[in-house]
Parts: structure tokens; sequence; C-alpha cells
């Protein structure tokens, strides 16, 4: 049963029998994806619109008050607490989850470990489409996922494993990974964006209708470009983005979309020989190894809802060319360029002739405003070859005027960094705490600190 397709241009909507490179339509190239015709709508739908007799009825309405709320369905608690917390209470039955992230960061293993957990009480099934059965197991063993309940399949059919959803025999499935999915009636390769749809409509469709929990894996590269799963996110009711760096230090799990929860909160982990682990005390964690060196400072953010305390390191190094080279590791390389142009300017600071490397330890990527003023500092810290404090704590926004602006949250960093035993913050003045030394101006804040 080929050839009940077409291809549908993603710009204009203009549809052709064959992929062509160029919609001769639009004139949009690359536009073209295979989709699947639907049996019924293929050969009358258009003719319907056409004489105005569309099918359809009145909807079966209900009074919101008289709903059961789809939370007070069951959900399914994994080992972690944190993981629970950001899928809102445990993953809900029915409901279909992408994990997206990069290849190699422990997708496969936090579903096993989830799996493990999972099925002490639950039927759950794992398919893969990348690993062999021995494969699977060896990382069973190793994460010591071992349960009757607990079964697996080898499949990169998308037909294949929504029957076996729809069968209804299990409440929570996992898909490692729809990259390598493909359905019968498509002839593109696993991968394409028409692939990874059509897969994933196909499985969303049969974990709503049996009210089976799925979890799909999705791979994205680096940068994130890979616009496989970014199609799917629409498709699915939570997205976790699973960050970090792949070789040691932590990693974050945290809902970019939830339709059962808040995206605000994170779950932190480390890879260990046996799988990974919750990271309990992160802020502690991340300041262990410290050694307070000029351009070292230490900035209270915030990541999700958690506070974090986490050393930004700064280095600056005569330049050997005519054009600084500029580099940042967990920071936006943009903010940097930014806050380097305020201090040449405001703070009369010169680096136009300086290569300038700013490294959030530990693996963080820094998604915080407030964490201008850390680098700023770190940057004029490393170019006097001055140390703060082992006392301070810093945050606080850096507008384009060198002025300090607030920041969001204060009270929960300022708590964060009473727990680690700091004794002041360098903060924006706007803050009402004896704990924050109130600072309006860059430059002060420099010429006070570490100049
Ligand atoms: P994996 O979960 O296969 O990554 P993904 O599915 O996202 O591609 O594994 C990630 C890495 O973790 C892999 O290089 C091996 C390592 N690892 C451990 O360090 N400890 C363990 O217990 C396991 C299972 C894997
Ligand atoms: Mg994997």
């Amino acid at each position: 049963m080929k050839s009940k397709t077409q291809f549908v241009c993603q710009q204009c909507g203009a549809t052709y029998a064959k992929w062509m490179g160029q919609c001769t339509n639009c004139k949009a190239w690359n536009s073209l994806v295979e989709q699947v015709l639907d049996n019924g709508a293929g050969g009358g739908g258009k003719s319907a619109i056409a004489k105005g007799k569309l099918s359809g009825k009145k909807l079966d309405f209900v009074k919101i008050s008289t709903i059961v709320p789809s939370d007070a369905k069951a959900r399914l608690l994994t080992e972690f607490n944190d993981l629970n917390t950001v899928l809102g209470g445990g993953i809900l039955m029915g409901s279909v989850c992408l994990l997206a992230g990069q290849p190699g960061i422990g997708k496969s293993t936090i579903l096993m470990q989830i799996c493990a957990k999972v099925a002490q009480k639950h039927n759950v099934l794992y398919v893969s489409g990348e690993e062999s059965a021995g494969q699977v197991k060896l990382r069973a063993l190793r994460l010591g996922a071992e349960s009757d309940k607990l079964s697996f399949a080898a499949s990169t059919s998308a037909n294949d494993i929504a029957k076996t959803i729809e069968s209804g025999e299990f409440d929570l499935v996992i898909v490692d990974s729809i990259q390598t999915l493909a359905m019968d009636e498509i002839s593109s390769a696993p991968g394409t964006v028409s692939q990874v749809t059509n897969s994933g409509n196909l499985i969303i469709r049969a974990a709503k209708a049996t009210d089976t929990a799925v979890i799909i894996v999705g791979h994205v590269t680096k940068d994130g470009t890979l616009a496989g799963p970014k199609v799917l996110e629409h498709l699915v009711d939570v997205v976790l983005n699973f960050e970090g760096d792949r070789y040691g230090g932590f990693k974050t799990v945290r809902a970019v979309k939830n339709r059962f929860g808040s995206t605000n909160e994170v779950a932190i982990f480390e890879m260990a020989d046996s799988g990974l682990k919750e990271v309990q005390n992160p802020s502690a964690a991340l300041l262990a190894e410290r050694k307070n060196t000029d351009g070292s400072v230490i900035l209270a953010t915030l990541s999700g809802n958690r506070p974090i305390l986490v050393e930004i390191q700064a280095l600056c190094n005569k330049s050997n060319y005519g054009y600084p080279k500029r580099t940042a590791s967990g920071f936006d390389i943009n903010r940097l360029n930014l806050l380097i142009a305020v201090l040449e300017r405001r703070t009369k600071l010169k680096l136009s002739d300086q290569d300038v490397f700013i490294n959030v330890v530990g693996g963080m990527k820094l998604a915080d405003s407030a964490a201008d003023l850390a680098v700023c500092m770190a940057i004029a810290s490393a170019m006097a070859g001055r140390k703060l404090g082992e006392e301070y704590v810093v945050f606080g926004e850096v507008g384009l005027g060198g002025e300090i602006r607030s920041a969001f949250r204060a009270d929960q960093r300022i708590a964060e960094a009473k727990k680690l035993g700091f004794k002041h913050a360098i903060g924006p003045a706007t803050v009402r705490d004896k704990f924050v030394i109130p600072m309006k101006d860059l430059r002060e804040t420099l010429i006070k600190y570490v100049k």
C-alpha cells in the first residue's frame, strides 16, 4: 500500500504528487514535505468543501465545573524526586513526553532508570531502534533494572509500535528514538521531518486511545538545529530538555513545555558508574573545588526556580592579533560582547587589545540577566590581578549606562548565599536586605572591590 502520500509545501500549502526541490507556486526552496493522505479525505476531502457539504455535528459540551481534572489520574513516579516535580508530580497516564538532548548525554540511561522504578508495579515496554537486546540488557544490569514487568523490543517501525501501544498491555512505553522510526506508508528516510511528524502522530494517537504513558527520545545537535524533534514539540504534552556537558559536569532536565505542570522546575543530575544521580546540594558541589584567584567571582543565580551559587571565571590575555578573541562557555557570547563594550565605555577598562575568556564552572548554562555584574567583576578582577574577598557573592543586571539593575527573586539568592556561609552580597541598590551591599553603578563597584 505505497504511494498514498502527497507532498505539501510548508510555506504556501500547494500539493504535489512528486517531490521537487522548489515549490513552483511560491518559489520556496526545500519546503515540500511528504504527508500521508487520509483514506477518506484523499478522494472526497476537497470536493466536499467545494460543495459546501461538510460533515460535522454539534459538539458535546460540558460544564467546566463538572469536569474531573486530568491531574486526578494516576501518575507514575520515577525514583528521582526532582524529576517528578519537573514532570508536575510524576508521569501522567496517557501523556506523551518528548525527551530531547544531544547524543551521549544520558537519555537512554535515565529512561532505563525510570523503567526500573515504574516496572516495580506497572507493565513497561522499552522499544529501541538504536540498540540490540544484548546492549540494552547490559545497561539494565548495570542500572539494576531487573523486573518481570519490564519488557524489551527492538523495532524501527512506527506502525508496529503504535499497534503494540494500542494493545493496552503496557502502562508506560519508551520509544528510543524518534529519529530511527519510519512509517510504512512513507518513502522518505528515517529522521526526516515527514517521518518524524507522521511517526510521532501515529504513536501519540495510540497513546491517547489507550491512556498509555509514552516517552519519546529525540536527539538534537549541540546547537539544537536538527529540525526533527522541534516539529514534535507542538504535538506532545511535555517537552523535557536534557542539557549539559557530555563529559562530566552537571546535567539538567527541565520542562520547556508542560501541559500538566510548571516549566520553572529543574532537576540536576550527575553521571556515575551506576547511572544518573540527583545532585542534592548543587551549590556546595559546585563550590567544593574552588580556588579563589583573580578573575573568579561567585554568582548567586537561579536555575529554574532553584537558587544556585556558581563560580564565574574570567581570563584576560594580551591579544596576538589585531582582532581580539572573545570566548564564553556557559554564557551568551553576545551578552559578553555587550558587557565588554559597557566596561570599556563606562569604566575606562581597556579591553580592545585583550582576549577575554569566560567560563561558568561545572558545565552550567546561564540564562539569567543578573549574571551581568558577576561577569563584569570577574573580567575587571582578572585585568587588575586582584581577587574579590571570600565573603562575597554577586548578582545584578548591568545596563548600557553602567547602572546596576534589579534582579528577580533576590530573597532566594540571598537565602542560598547565607546557607553556604557567605557574609555579603554585592547587588542592586533596590534590594532591601542588610546582607546586600547596595551598588548603583558599575564603575563605583569595581573601584571599591577589585581595583
Ligand atoms: P546514553 O544514556 O546511552 O546516552 P544517550 O542515550 O543520550 O545517547 O549514555 C550516555 C553516557 O553515559 C555513555 O557515554 C556512557 C555513560 N554511562 C555512565 O557513565 N554510567 C552508566 O551507568 C551508564 C549506563 C552510562
Ligand atoms: Mg541512547
